[in-house]
């Protein structure tokens, strides 16, 4: 019920671009991790009045840090290090289209969340079916089961706190804005 598809799917290029510098695709996974915990964390953070929100924030959060520790110990265990930080475009545009200073602050929040989730469930999943080495393998296959389960608890928690016609009505928009964006970005060695 809190499913949906995406509007671009991912090219099967992605995954030869990703794997030809596999070392720099890890310190992009790893950042994406650790910002996504961050993000569930400031989630807990500005919105105390919801419980069910909190919860599935820290949840989130302490999931996304356990999958930052798997990164960052195929990372060590490799020895590389963490890239510096940059803005990832795809984010990056994705959160323009939030509207701030709004009661629809939250729910944009929450969808934009769930398709970069849902995103995450695609790649992760394409990873998985592209690499060789079996333990690899199965880490992005099971990842890709996590994003699965984080796109739905974000589409959940809109679906529990606006009406479904304002969520749908929404979530249609930011779709087509994300597919957008999808097409217009070239292929990094990048989670996006
Ligand atoms: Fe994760
Ligand atoms: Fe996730």
């Amino acid at each position: 019920m809190f499913e949906f598809e995406l509007r671009a799917a991912t090219k099967p290029e992605w995954a030869e671009v990703a794997k030809a510098d596999f070392d720099a695709f890890l310190q992009d996974h790893a950042a994406c991790e650790r910002k996504a915990a961050g993000l569930a964390m400031s989630m807990v953070q500005h919105y105390p009045d919801k419980p069910d929100l909190v919860r599935g924030m820290i949840d989130l959060a302490m999931e996304e840090m356990a999958h930052f520790r798997e990164v960052i110990k195929i990372m060590l265990d490799k020895g590389l290090q963490q890239a510096n930080d940059e803005k990832d475009p795809y984010i990056k545009l994705l959160l323009s289209t939030v509207r701030r200073n709004s009661e629809m602050y939250l729910l944009d929040r929450l969808l934009v969340f769930s398709i970069v989730e849902r995103r995450g469930h695609e790649r992760f999943h394409m990873m998985g079916e592209a690499l060789e080495d079996p333990k690899m393998k199965d880490f992005y296959v099971r990842l890709a089961k996590a994003e699965h389960r984080h796109y739905t608890l974000f589409m959940k928690l809109a679906h529990q706190y606006y009406d479904a016609d304002v969520v749908n009505a929404r979530l249609d928009v930011l779709l087509d804005e994300e597919a957008a964006i999808v097409k217009q970005l070239p292929y990094r060695a990048a989670v996006h």
